[in-house]
């Protein structure tokens, strides 16, 4: 097969260097399913991996990209065959084995989902990592019955990738939706994708006693550090919070105060992690009751593989707004 382009990372002189190389199939890691990539799309943790900013990639040189559409070319295993339209995300992909920021994946069989009917491979990318992780999130606050009577349900880091998948998905579940965010610009976007109000983190005071009034009847948070803390004061009895990210800080100063006193819960959420079969039902549910309404304003841009220098930069910087497609494939 001729060659074809990727995002390497490379680790020179104790640096790491992300740079375009020319790839043939042999130079990919393992795996039962060649897929021929029709789109990827940047989740903060590539930007981190492509940059060096964090210690992402766990071998070098690797492909970056935990995110991918495509179309099988071959498979070794009998659950997919050529022309099936897949995805991936998760798992090893795009940190310790070569990712979807290249013209040609190739994966193990257990990681590879089926496209759903009724989704495009853009649509499958406009939602990749950060509409995946939503769904878990909706699940896991479901299982722990979490719901609108509990008070307003508040989304940080909201013009953010998972951010404003959570805005717009979160509403359309019937919930009253606060987007706190650092972008006083973003009033308009944020309520166009379904926020009823839009609250800035700047004139947030966040170091209050152990429990102040309780304000959200859940959250989920892409941000950590102060903000989660503040979250776990301020939320109603009963209440749900999903710690999802750390784009503000990964430490948590809070006290026990509001698990014991008003039966807060805080859920983790890994979604690299996620089972198989687990996986398949949410990329169903976000087919069909998960489906996000406004992809058409919350994929604010969509680039080529050699753009991805600057993304990771202006992502890194929290200047980025909802998510960015890479778009793989010229015919794509
Ligand atoms: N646990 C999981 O399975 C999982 C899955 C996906 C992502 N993540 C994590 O979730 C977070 C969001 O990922 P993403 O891909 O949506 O990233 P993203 O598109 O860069 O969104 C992050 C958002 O956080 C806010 N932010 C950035 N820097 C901040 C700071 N210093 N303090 C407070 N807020 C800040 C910004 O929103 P505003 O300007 O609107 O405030 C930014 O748009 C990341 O930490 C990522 O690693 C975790």
């Amino acid at each position: 097969m001729a060659k074809f382009q990727a995002f390497r990372v490379f680790r020179e002189n104790n640096e790491v260097v992300g740079r375009l190389d020319s790839l043939t199939v042999d130079d990919l890691d393992q795996g039962e399913v060649l897929i021929k990539t029709a789109y990827s799309a940047v989740n903060y943790k590539d930007a981190l991996a492509g940059t060096g900013a964090g210690k992402i990639l766990r071998h070098f040189p690797c492909n970056a990209g935990v995110d991918v559409s495509g179309t099988v070319v071959e498979s070794q295993d009998k659950r997919f065959k050529e022309g099936d339209s897949v995805l991936v995300t998760g798992y090893e992909f795009g940190v310790d084995h070569d990712g979807g920021f290249s013209e040609y994946v190739r994966v193990p069989a257990e990681w590879v989902v089926p496209v759903p009917d009724s989704m495009s491979l853009f649509e499958a990318m406009a939602i990749g990592t950060a509409g995946f992780t939503v769904a878990l999130c909706v699940q896991r606050l479901e299982d722990n019955n979490q719901s609108p009577e509990l008070g307003q349900f508040i989304v940080t880091g909201a013009t953010g990738g998972v951010g404003s998948i959570a805005v717009d998905i979160m509403s359309s579940l019937g919930y009253e939706v606060v987007a706190l965010t650092g972008k006083s610009d973003s009033n308009d976007l944020l309520t166009n994708i379904g926020a009823s109000h839009v609250l800035d983190r700047n004139i947030l005071k966040l170091d209050g006693p152990p429990l102040e009034k309780g304000q959200w009847g859940g959250a989920i948070d892409n941000v950590g550090g102060d903000i989660l803390a503040w979250l776990t004061k301020t939320t109603n009895p009963w209440g749900n919070i999903a710690a999802v990210g750390l784009a503000g800080g990964f430490k948590l100063n809070t006290t026990v105060m509001p698990f014991i006193l008003r039966g807060v819960s805080l859920l983790g959420i890994n979604s690299q992690g996620c089972p198989t079969n687990f996986r398949h039902h949410l990329w169903e549910r976000l087919a069909n009751d998960l489906a996000p309404k406004h992809l058409d304003k919350i994929v604010t841009k969509t680039v080529r593989l050699e753009d991805l220098p600057g993304v990771f930069e202006n992502m890194l910087a929290g200047k980025t707004t909802g998510r960015t497609v890479v778009a793989i494939d010229p015919n794509e």
